[in-house]
């Protein structure tokens, strides 16, 4: 019997702000020449007034059908419905309440419970891995308490919002050329529910890697502060930090090693796969992977040309345009995979 978890909504949202290299080229020593080719980027979205509350609850309206421009399976969604929301960010507004509550208030999920993530790049699939692995426990467990007549033990799961809301602009070095060319604004999110008949998440594959030598680093705001009781830390820095190279050198390792171990756990090969939406870190990584997999770098797709890298959120907006574009029909297999600090990596491989 085919059960699982499955996408039946998708939105994004990026601000209004478009900045182009040649914008960055007036901040920064840099040039138009240098980024495209470099990373494929050609305009990122900047927020100027928007905050991650408000692109993470736009991008999940969509995705719920309140708001129009998502991407729905059947039809639209009651957030009263949602039983969990899952936020993973590197940048929610507050560190309490949580950026997945923030969101939760704005679109009227009355009834779920809302935790964030900090995974970094790797937001996407480790959101909606987890929620699929709490939607089947929740589906077992429902399960058991039924067959023993009993109630469940745990909360009742059966629609999780997983919805990836990122403000790196604020994150950013602007006198760093090297990282603020390479990022963007932006939220993705996508609900996920529980279904007895139909295959959904097929397999999902996550690891984690020391990052002893910091390639990929960036401490909090708050280390900066003394207190009355001790000193401030005095070697934190709360702005992103990249060893280029070294991540460059991973990320194409580990998207590769993860995509083809999800793969592997689904009983499928890339060649069944309609669509693959990774993480936007560079065009160069993307087609890389497509390479070193054999596969066309047409099934692969691209948005950070025009989104720059929005870390957790960027796979999620790569599939809401490929669902949006109409690239991915009922029954097809897509896959989603991501990799940044932590070190995280991931992939997840699903029927739509
Ligand atoms: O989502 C998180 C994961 N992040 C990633 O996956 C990013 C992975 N890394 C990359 O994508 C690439 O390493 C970059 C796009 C960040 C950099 O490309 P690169 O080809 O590795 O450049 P590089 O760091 O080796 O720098 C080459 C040169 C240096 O100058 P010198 O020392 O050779 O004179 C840099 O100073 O390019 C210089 N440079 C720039 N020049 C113009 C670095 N950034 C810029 C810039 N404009 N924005």
């Amino acid at each position: 019997m085919a059960l699982g978890s499955v996408i039946i909504g998708s939105g994004m949202a990026l601000p209004a702000q478009v900045v182009t290299n040649d914008e960055l080229g007036q901040i920064v020593d840099t040039t138009d020449e240098w980024i495209v080719p470099r990373t494929g980027i050609h305009t990122r979205h900047i927020a100027e007034h928007e905050t991650a509350t408000d692109l993470g609850a736009a991008a999940a309206l969509r995705a719920l059908g309140v708001q129009e421009g998502g991407w729905l399976r059947e039809g639209a969604i009651d957030p009263a419905t949602i039983d969990m929301v899952i936020c993973p960010t590197l940048t929610p507004e507050a560190h309490f309440p949580s950026e997945a509550a923030l969101i939760r208030e704005r679109i009227g999920a009355v009834n779920a419970v809302c935790f964030d993530m900090s995974c970094a790049c790797s937001g996407c699939v480790y959101g909606t891995s987890t929620a699929d692995m709490l939607l089947a426990a929740s589906a077992a467990d429902r399960a058991s308490a039924e067959a023993a007549g009993r109630t469940p033990r745990r909360n009742v799961l059966r629609r999780i919002l997983v919805v990836a809301t990122e403000r790196l602009s604020r994150l950013v070095d602007w006198t760093d050329r090297s990282t603020c060319i390479l990022f963007g604004d932006g939220a993705g999110a996508v609900v996920m529910e529980w279904r007895e008949d139909e295959e959904g998440m097929l397999a999902s594959y996550m690891e984690n890697t020391d990052d002893t030598d910091h390639v990929l680093w960036c401490d909090s705001a708050f280390c900066a502060r003394a207190t009355p009781f001790s000193p401030a830390r005095e070697d934190c820095d709360p702005y992103m930090r990249m060893a280029g190279q070294a991540v460059f050198k991973f990320a194409t390792s580990a998207m590769v090693r993860s995509i083809e171990t999800a793969l592997e756990r689904a009983g499928v090969t890339a060649a069944d796969i309609a669509l693959f939406a990774p993480h936007q870190a560079n065009e160069r990584i993307i087609r890389y992977a497509a390479k070193k997999m054999g596969q066309p770098v047409e099934r692969f797709q691209m948005s950070i040309g025009h989104t720059g890298n929005v870390s957790g959120a960027s796979a999620l907006i790569a599939l809401n345009e490929a669902l949006t574009e109409g690239k991915l029909q009922r029954g097809d297999l897509a896959c989603m995979a991501g990799f940044g600090g932590g070190l995280t990596a991931g992939a997840c491989v699903f029927r739509i």
